[in-house]
């Protein structure tokens, strides 16, 4: 964390790392430019008009010449001194005096009536009124804090933030191009899962933004799930990262949840349970409706990102162990950090809503959870066959189907339900020290730290 009264101005700002280039990029984009057609240089040579020069005017306070902001170009940008403070001086256009309509609409605005409109929010909130689900108090005051817990997640994952660039893919592309540095197998499990992971994140992204968010009624969970968003954006964005920097078929492996029975069952079982919530007529707050919204969360939380995640991640952080793409391994690894955060995030989410809604959760209800956890649990076991069809790095799938009883004993536990496999047990203990990652404790970490100072410092 940046101390400013450690900072010193003649000291020289640390600047953003750089960007790793992309070996393949690099041979990609010289290849392109010598086939190039002319019709395909001629556009490359004619500039985007995202890459004319903006022109933005800084606001200086106190000085009246440049009160005004704009964001235009160099055409219609006016300089300074011909920019007037005097609003009766504008010039009227085609259309009319668009200071009179100005002044017009807003002496019809009325403040009162457009806060009105807005459920719950004519009165101050207090924290009794505020709840997860089918809450009328205003979602747009944060304070005062009711659901700590969410709020301290959010301020964890922010603290938590990497990005795929930072780490460096240069040994994993040596490995993946030479002939003999990988078994036929170990190439499989690469592919496979950067084939589930590339879409698997944006179905998980897809289901929070247009199926869950709107649901949660209070703004500190609301505050959790848009960085989890987030992550969801930049987890979709490491595995493409990989993708490209390994010069893989990337119309293969992001259509294998299409094409490959063990990846595509996985997305289709979890897809089924967004469709129901992302219609726009779909509402809760009826004991169907909520039941509804607590299968989604079950499904996607404890399911798709505390089950079918778990073999794909064993696997690569497996080869990382191994000193095999590293780069891979360690992308997975932050991953997987955030990855169990948005789980514990759902499982607490998940318990006060029944906390507060006690009769959703009925003995028919706890069967039906603990059945879809069951159903996950059978798919991630198929995908671990279809991924190992012979021992690899050291594990095997037996072992990965006694690794996922353990995890679905672990999730229905945190559900408040019974455990279905008495006595598994933890073949890859080592995987929870890969949890607890810290940056502190990662090679990488002085990189990540000057990622954010200069971040920070870019707005001095
Ligand atoms: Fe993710
Ligand atoms: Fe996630």
């Amino acid at each position: 964390m940046l101390d400013w009264d450690d900072y010193h101005v003649d000291e020289k700002t640390p600047s953003r790392p750089p960007v790793q280039e992309n070996p393949s990029q690099v041979a990609a984009a010289e290849t392109a430019a010598s086939n190039a057609n002319p019709a395909e240089q001629a556009r490359r040579d004619t500039p985007a008009v995202a890459e004319s020069t903006p022109v933005y005017d800084t606001v200086i306070e106190g000085d009246t010449s440049a009160t005004k902001m704009s964001a235009g170009f160099i055409s219609d940008a006016k300089t300074p001194e011909s920019v007037s403070t005097d609003a009766s001086d504008a010039e009227p256009n085609q259309t009319g005096n668009h200071s009179d309509q100005v002044n017009a609409a807003l002496k019809q605005l009325d403040a009162a009536e457009g806060i009105a409109e807005l459920e719950g929010a004519s009165t101050r909130v207090r924290v009794d009124d505020k709840a997860m689900i089918n809450c009328r108090a205003d979602l747009n005051q944060l304070v005062p804090f009711k659901y700590d817990w969410a709020w301290q997640k959010y301020l964890d994952g922010c603290a938590n933030h990497w990005m795929p660039q930072e780490i460096n893919m240069t040994a994993d592309i040596a490995l993946w191009k030479s002939a003999d540095g990988l078994s036929e197998d170990e190439r499989l499990i690469i592919q496979r899962n950067l084939g589930f992971f590339a879409t698997a994140d944006s179905l998980v992204a897809n289901n929070l933004v247009l199926s869950i968010y709107r649901h949660i009624t209070n703004p500190e969970c609301r505050q959790y799930l848009l960085r989890q968003a987030f992550e969801e954006a930049i987890h979709t964005h490491a595995y493409q990262y990989c993708i490209e920097s390994l010069s893989m078929d990337e119309g293969a492996i992001f259509n294998m949840y299409h094409e490959v029975p063990s990846v595509a069952r996985k997305a289709a079982w979890g897809l089924k349970y967004t469709q129901t919530l992302s219609d726009p007529n779909f509402q809760t707050g009826t004991q169907e409706t909520d039941q509804q919204l607590l299968r989604n969360l079950i499904a996607f939380y404890c399911c798709l990102e505390g089950i079918f995640f778990y073999c794909g991640f064993t696997q690569i952080l497996s080869m990382g162990r191994r000193n095999k793409m590293t780069g891979t391994s360690e992308q997975f690894q932050y991953i997987l950090r955030d990855e169990s955060m948005h789980l514990n995030f759902g499982i607490d989410v998940i318990n006060q809503i029944k906390l507060e809604n006690p009769h959703l959760w009925t003995d028919a209800f706890k069967e039906e959870a603990t059945l879809m956890i069951l159903e996950a649990t059978q798919l991630e076991t198929e995908y671990a066959r279809d991924t190992m069809p012979r021992g690899v790095l050291g594990m095997n799938a037996a072992m990965m189907e006694e690794y996922l009883q353990f995890i679905a004993n672990r999730r229905l536990v945190q559900l408040g339900l019974e455990e279905e496999f008495p006595g598994a047990q933890n073949p890859f203990p080592w995987m929870s020290e890969m949890m607890d990652l810290r940056k502190e404790k990662n090679f990488f970490e002085t990189r990540v730290i000057e990622y954010q100072t200069g971040g920070a410092l870019s707005w001095d």
